[in-house]
């Protein structure tokens, strides 16, 4: 077991600006690295800071490839809830990098599996993902890898755990609109990035993230297989500090 590179910051803030640091470095080793990326509340700090720091030309997007972890089953990507929406509104449209060099999953594809072998054929393609982004569900979730008994491999679809369409349900008007699938990498496909790095804010996340990396790796944890990831960083602020 390896336990991670862990980075205590005083607030949400604080773990953004951290957080784009290490991508700032990676941007500029690699200018036309892959980046795998999140959604959720979690990462919205760093996505402004790297918005401001593109701005202020410290970080040139123009070569950089992205890769999101998930998409919620049957939202078009126009829908204001959609997870392309939300990378659109709060990084994309702000930043120089190309719309053909970033790639979601389809919620409405006809084909899922269909979609979901080129979406693996298209990282594949572009070398792999150089840094993974993450953040973390209260049940252990990465991307939309819920508890389950095994670990899945590539993207797939998967059916929500009643714990996740709960906590995301803030986002739109009630339960009932959450959708119930969504399509997501799988844990293999998370797994053979090369570097991790992983965002938790609040002290709804400590306990989770005491069970993930100090816990036993196990599906119905699913992010505690990231302690076999020879290359995580976890950036917490001090309220989800597990210790
Ligand atoms: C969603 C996303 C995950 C994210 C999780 C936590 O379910 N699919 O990628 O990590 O929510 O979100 P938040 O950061 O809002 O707590």
């Amino acid at each position: 077991m390896l336990h991670p590179r862990i980075i205590v910051a005083k607030n949400p803030e604080e773990v953004g600006k951290l957080a784009a640091d290490l991508f700032e470095t990676e941007i500029q080793k690699k200018p036309a690295c892959v980046l795998g990326l999140a959604t959720g509340s979690t990462p919205l700090p760093l996505y402004s800071e790297l918005v401001a720091r593109e701005k202020s030309g410290k970080i040139d997007f123009s070569k950089v490839r992205s890769a999101n972890l998930d998409e919620y089953k049957g939202l078009t990507p126009d829908h204001e809830q959609s997870y392309f929406s939300f990378m659109r509104n709060n990084l994309f449209k702000h930043i120089s990098i190309k719309p053909e060099n970033t790639i979601i999953p389809s919620g409405i594809s006809e084909d899922v599996e269909a979609m979901c072998e080129e979406y693996e054929t298209k990282i594949e393609e572009w070398g792999g993902v150089d840094v993974q982004l993450l953040g973390i569900g209260h049940d252990g979730h990465i991307g939309f890898n819920e508890p389950c008994d095994h670990f899945p491999q590539k993207t797939h679809e998967v059916k929500l755990a009643d714990m996740t369409i709960e906590a995301n349900k803030r986002f739109f008007n009630s339960a009932d609109e959450v959708p119930k699938a969504a399509v997501t990498m799988g844990i293999g496909t998370i797994m053979a990035a090369k570097k991790i790095i992983m965002l938790a804010t609040g002290a709804d996340k400590k306990e989770i993230l005491h069970k993930t990396f100090w816990g036993s790796v196990t599906p119905q944890v699913p992010a505690s297989i990231l302690q076999f990831h020879p290359d995580v960083t976890v950036i917490c602020d001090e309220a989800a500090y597990p210790f």
